[in-house]
């Protein structure tokens, strides 16, 4: 579990440019963000730098079940942590199904859609939201993704 310390600080920055220095992370995790970065295995080298031989990277995120599927927006269809993850120079890459995350996360946008939105701004904007993401939700996967940086200190970043 994460502990929080009066060591424990946070710093803005962006997923290809952390600031943060070569190997001075134990383990990184990314939720739900990986699709938004600019270019994408560029974040993937970042996590790969920032992290001490032997760290562990953690990423939830969605896929697209096919990456050609024309309703999916772009950012979605070009993950494939499988093979974008070995790439970056990790290892023991292992991207598993998360069948109860993608329920539950239906489940919430059905139960948005299920209430009397009368005239609240913020209910109405998560009802779009909704429809918007319910529309393609059978194309989409709910992945998993670990990968460690490898041990040896002369493995470096490609
Ligand atoms: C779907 S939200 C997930 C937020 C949070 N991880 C969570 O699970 O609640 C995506 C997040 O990615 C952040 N984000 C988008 N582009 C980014 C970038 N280039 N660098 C860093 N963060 C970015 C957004 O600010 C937003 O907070």
């Amino acid at each position: 579990m994460l502990e929080l310390t009066d060591r424990t600080d946070f710093r803005v920055g962006e997923l290809t440019a952390t600031g943060l220095g070569t190997a001075s992370a134990d383990a990184v995790l990314v939720v739900d963000s990986l699709q938004f970065a600019e270019p994408l295995p560029e974040a993937l080298r970042e996590c790969r730098r920032i992290l001490r031989p032997g760290g562990r990277v953690v990423v939830t995120c969605w896929e697209a079940l096919d990456a050609d599927d024309g309703r999916l927006s772009p950012r979605l269809r070009q993950l494939d942590l499988g093979r974008q993850l070995p790439r970056a120079g990790f290892v023991a890459v292992e991207v598993v199904d998360r069948p109860a995350w993608r329920l539950a996360e239906q489940t919430l946008w059905q139960e948005a859609l299920a209430v009397e939105a009368g005239d609240d701004p913020a209910v109405r904007s998560m009802q779009d939201e909704a429809q918007r993401v319910l529309a393609t939700f059978d194309g989409l996967r709910r992945v998993l993704a670990t990968a460690r940086a490898p041990h040896s200190a002369q493995a470096s970043p490609p």
